[in-house]
């Protein structure tokens, strides 16, 4: 019997079609943020990071690149706009599912470092995994893919500043978060160890399928990600070259 395309078409179960949807792994919605007595930060942001994708953002300094990671930590709260990782609105959980959201999804990197001195480089990377409650080995994966292969027992006051911020790099990494966030990671380095450890982020980002946000006031780390955004006072705009 003849079937006409149309029924064919008909006949296709939609299963095989599905819709096409990739959550992002961070939305900002009309997000805003003042300090003090009036002095507004983040007026209305919007913003969206894809599955997978590494941004770099730049932008003068007091501009609020820091206050946004912060809101996006969990370590500064918004006044008003949502905040969703991995397509969950962070403003509908309560604190304790919030802290916890956070803590599986999410890894840090700042400017300072943050390693704790009296913690061994093995104690401070599997800081995260003892978070999360999983097993601490992976620290001493971690500090071998950063280069510091066998220095799990070293205390960080026998490290160099790019030594330091390879340790901050394996502990952001270490419990696989879906979404880093870098606060100038580069900013007490020189230029060699700072290409060396955006080097080294970049591959762990991408070996993990990660997305990540990078501040940086550096144009060659900046030229590290996937693309570049610049803050400015009305919000994230693509870096515009020779305007
Ligand atoms: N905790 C705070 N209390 C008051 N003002 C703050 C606080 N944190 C940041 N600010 C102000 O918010 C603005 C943005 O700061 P920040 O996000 O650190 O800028 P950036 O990281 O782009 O240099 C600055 O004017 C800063 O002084
Ligand atoms: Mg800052």
């Amino acid at each position: 019997m003849h079937t006409s395309p149309a029924k064919l078409q008909h006949a296709i179960p939609t299963a095989t079609h599905p819709p096409v949807t990739t959550v992002p792994a961070l939305e900002c919605r009309a997000l805003r943020k003042s300090y003090g007595h009036g002095r507004v930060v983040l007026a209305h942001l919007d913003f969206a990071l894809a599955a997978g994708e590494y941004v770099a953002v730049m932008g003068d300094s007091g501009v609020g690149k820091s206050t946004l990671l912060n809101l996006i930590a969990g370590l500064d709260a918004a006044d008003g706009g949502d905040i969703l990782i991995d397509g969950v609105t962070m403003s509908s959980l309560d604190d304790d599912a919030a802290t916890l959201l956070r803590r599986q999804k999410l890894g840090f990197i700042f400017q300072a470092f943050h390693v704790l001195p009296h913690l061994t480089l093995q104690q401070n990377v599997a800081l995260p995994l003892l978070l999360n409650d999983a097993a601490p080995e992976r620290a001493l994966e971690l500090l071998a893919a950063v280069g510091l292969g066998g220095r799990g027992g070293d205390f960080p006051r026998q490290l160099s500043g790019g030594e330091m911020q390879r340790v901050a790099i394996a502990r952001a990494l270490v419990h696989r978060p879906k979404l880093i966030l870098a606060d100038e990671p580069t900013g007490n380095l020189d230029p060699d160890t700072a290409h060396e450890v955006l080097t080294l982020l970049r591959k762990e980002i991408k070996a993990n399928g990660a997305s990540a946000i990078m501040v940086t006031h550096s144009l060659a780390a900046a030229a590290s990600a996937d693309r570049i955004l610049v803050m400015t006072s009305d919000g994230l705009h693509p870096l515009q070259v020779g305007a």
